[in-house]
């Protein structure tokens, strides 16, 4: 039996974006996307997790009008949701962030980028007014730190977020399997899934070309020349970053400042003491430590830990809106992720985002109107239970 062509219509959920996105891109790029470390079994239980716990709705609650906004670092989010920073997105699409921010802006969402980002600090700050912030990773190249943080500052980011969980590359296998690099190449083993994926292919070689530019100014690796994700990490990064190194390069900034990668309690009030602005509880997708926990299941010991000293961001794992209203009841200021977008910006570019945006939106209002919601702050601990 023939199969009919998937089409960006037909997505109607994450996983819609995520088959579709499949069938589009060569398989060496789904994988980075789709993949995490080791078995897998993080980058699982972050989804699954949130199965592990039910909403209680109440009922005749009267939600004709509901407000799902809130305030996050100091910025109004139109929902309780950030577009989390991912890195080399040009890869997925060749719009890249462009696509994204100007999808994050219409929604009203907080977005970040990367360091790893293939258009600039400049390039964003010009296309969006919206909340965005800068994700750092820290390089041994000290010379490349300042120049980063100076570029976000001149170009008045509303935060930085410096990544914390990786000190160096986790193993992903799907990556040593496909080979795939940073600009991507086409491998011998790879070229039938690039050659029957012509518009992917055309976009990658006809439009604007690869390129790191919050990078390409000191180092060339991963624009230049191509290497493989881990490689850039395990040879750029510094592995003696440290909590001194944490509350200077907050000093640098001078502004919001966000740890992204933060599991621990202990770790949560370190983050208090050297005065974060916020936290995102993240294992990075499960693409680092494999065998972490899941930020969900973090969330209720960090928020006894530091609720109501600094802003606790759930990311990973988040693919429906229910998973959302479960962070918030669990105590999260918002729920962050990056697939949950990528796999539409990969799919269909800015239209994919905006469509896995409009479907998330939706979600979270039924959400809330099915819960007898009409704010967020009625999302609190007494709306869920536990399941044994
Ligand atoms: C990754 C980095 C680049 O997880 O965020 O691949």
């Amino acid at each position: 039996m023939l199969h009919p062509v998937m089409r960006l219509s037909d997505c109607h959920n994450i996983d819609d974006f995520r088959r579709l996105a499949k069938a589009r891109l060569p398989f060496p790029v789904f994988d980075y996307i789709d993949g995490a470390a080791d078995d897998e079994l993080t980058k699982a239980r972050n989804t699954a997790a949130f199965a592990g716990v039910d909403l209680v709705p109440d009922v005749l609650a009267g939600v004709a009008e509901i407000d799902t906004s809130c305030t996050i670092l100091g910025r109004k989010s139109a929902l309780p949701l950030m577009l989390s920073p991912t890195a080399v997105q040009r890869a997925f699409h060749w719009e890249g962030e462009r696509a994204v921010a100007r999808a994050a802006e219409k929604y009203g969402l907080w977005f970040g980028i990367s360091s790893l980002a293939t258009r600039s600090i400049e390039e964003i700050a010009a296309l969006t007014s919206g909340p965005k912030l800068f994700q750092l990773y820290v390089h041994k190249d000290k010379g490349l730190n300042a120049h980063m943080i100076e570029r976000c500052q001149a170009a008045k980011f509303d935060a930085l977020a410096l990544t914390v969980d990786t000190i160096v590359s986790g193993k992903r296998e799907r990556c040593l399997r496909s080979g795939f690099t940073t600009p991507p190449r086409f491998t011998p083993r790879a070229v039938w899934s690039y050659a029957t994926r012509p518009k992917w292919t055309l976009d990658y070689v006809l439009r604007e070309k690869f390129r790191l530019p919050n990078l390409d100014t000191h180092v060339t690796e991963g624009s230049g020349k191509a290497v493989s994700i881990a490689e850039y990490f395990n040879t750029m990064l510094d592995t003696a970053m440290d909590w001194d190194t944490a509350a200077r390069i907050r000093q640098d900034w001078g502004g919001t400042f966000v740890l992204k990668g933060i599991m621990s309690a202990g770790d949560a009030r370190r983050a208090v003491e050297i005065g974060a602005d916020a936290i995102m509880i993240s294992n990075h997708g499960g693409r680092q430590l494999d065998g972490s926990r899941a930020p969900f299941d973090q969330l209720p010991e960090i928020v006894d830990a530091v609720g109501g000293k600094i802003e606790i961001i759930c990311d990973g794992g988040i693919r429906r809106g229910t998973h959302v209203l479960k962070a918030l009841c669990s105590g999260a200021t918002a729920a962050s992720g990056g697939r949950l977008y990528l796999y539409a910006l990969a799919a269909a570019g800015q239209a994919g985002v905006e469509r896995a945006l409009g479907i998330l939106k939706d979600e979270i209002e039924r959400g809330m109107r099915l819960m007898g919601v009409t704010s967020i702050d009625q999302l609190t601990p007494d709306r869920i239970r536990q399941r044994h």
